[in-house]
């Protein structure tokens, strides 16, 4: 009997593709670069899995070519680069890799908080540069986080991970999201509150919502005037969840105060004037880039694969087929 194909988009160093050859053929995109559309068109073809990652659209297009695939395991647990109702129609399951990130999602989200709170990038510009040549009392004042108002949008696991970690800088958490949860609630004493309110009275605002139709542009220009001035937002969800043009409209006029993000709305493209603004700290979508996460998604991802083609249910579903 022919070994069922597998195909990996783009190589994951940590992934134990040993664990798939011992049973599967396995082939790898050779180069350092995420496939185009056409390439992926070709690849998927007669292939039974596909491992993918968040920058390969895999849309109605690419599910017409699928011609025998029974499995699309993503290395990410937001899966807003596949279409879900397309792949369950065709009978595909869908995998993703919840739950092993969400504290490194979440501590990146505080690293960015404070990155922005004490100008840390500023400040390593400033010694590095060169430009350090006394205490001075008047340099790079910042904002404390002890005692403030933190604002989560999204309280799945990444969100919930992420207000968690505020305990130790006593903090008041308001939340929002589409469900209210009672047990989050009574074990942090996070307060549910609806949007307007959150936007109003939140010193910190964190996303950690998925990218839907519904979160598109959640937060844009009458959202920023909504905000304190002294306000802070952190993404690191996903960036169209931010109107990107609205968010540097804000910054520049003051609107809000400074912004820590993962993810952009056209990566890896960014509004340009990002760039220069000295209240933003920006990091290239790392929100799970720890090796010890990044080898339990890895691991994830494969044992997806081994699960389905071995005509088990898959261990962490997207959808239902
Ligand atoms: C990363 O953005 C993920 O969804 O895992």
């Amino acid at each position: 009997m022919d070994r069922k194909k597998i195909y990996i988009t783009r190589e994951v160093p940590l992934m134990q593709v040993d664990l798939l050859r011992q049973h599967f053929d396995v082939e790898i995109n050779p180069m350092d670069r995420t496939l185009t559309k056409e390439e992926l068109i070709e690849k998927v073809k007669g292939k039974d899995a596909l491992i993918t990652q968040l920058a390969n659209k895999i849309d109605k297009e690419v599910l017409d070519n699928a011609d025998n695939l029974k499995v699309i395991s993503n290395f990410a647990v937001g899966y807003n680069n596949i279409d879900i109702e397309e792949a369950t129609k065709r009978g595909i399951q869908v995998t993703n890799t919840p739950g092993v990130l969400s504290d490194t999602t979440a501590e990146l989200a505080w690293a960015l908080m404070f990155a922005v709170t004490r100008r840390v990038a500023e400040g390593d510009g400033y010694v590095r540069n060169n430009k350090w040549n006394s205490f001075d009392p008047n340099l790079l004042l910042g904002q404390d986080v002890t005692g403030k108002t933190l604002g989560v949008i999204g309280a799945g696991r990444i969100g919930k991970a992420f207000a968690k970690k505020s305990l130790g800088f006593d903090m008041k958490i308001l939340y929002h999201n589409r469900n209210r949860d009672e047990e989050f609630e009574k074990e942090y004493g996070a307060i549910y509150v609806d949007k307007e309110t959150l936007l109003k009275e939140a010193d910190f605002i964190s996303l950690h919502v998925p990218l839907t139709d519904e979160t598109k542009h959640s937060i844009g220009r009458d959202e920023f005037k909504m905000m304190k001035n002294t306000a802070i937002i952190i993404n690191t969800s996903r960036g169209p969840v931010i109107d990107e043009k609205a968010l540097v409209e804000a910054l520049k006029e003051g609107q809000i105060w400074g912004a820590g993000l993962d993810v952009f709305e056209n990566e890896p493209k960014i509004e340009e004037e990002l760039r220069s603004m000295n209240n933003v700290v920006m990091t290239p979508h790392v929100g799970s880039a720890s090796n010890e996460t990044r080898t339990k998604m890895a691991r994830l991802v494969v044992d997806n694969v081994l699960a389905v083609l071995n005509g088990n249910r898959a261990i962490t579903p997207v959808n239902q087929i």
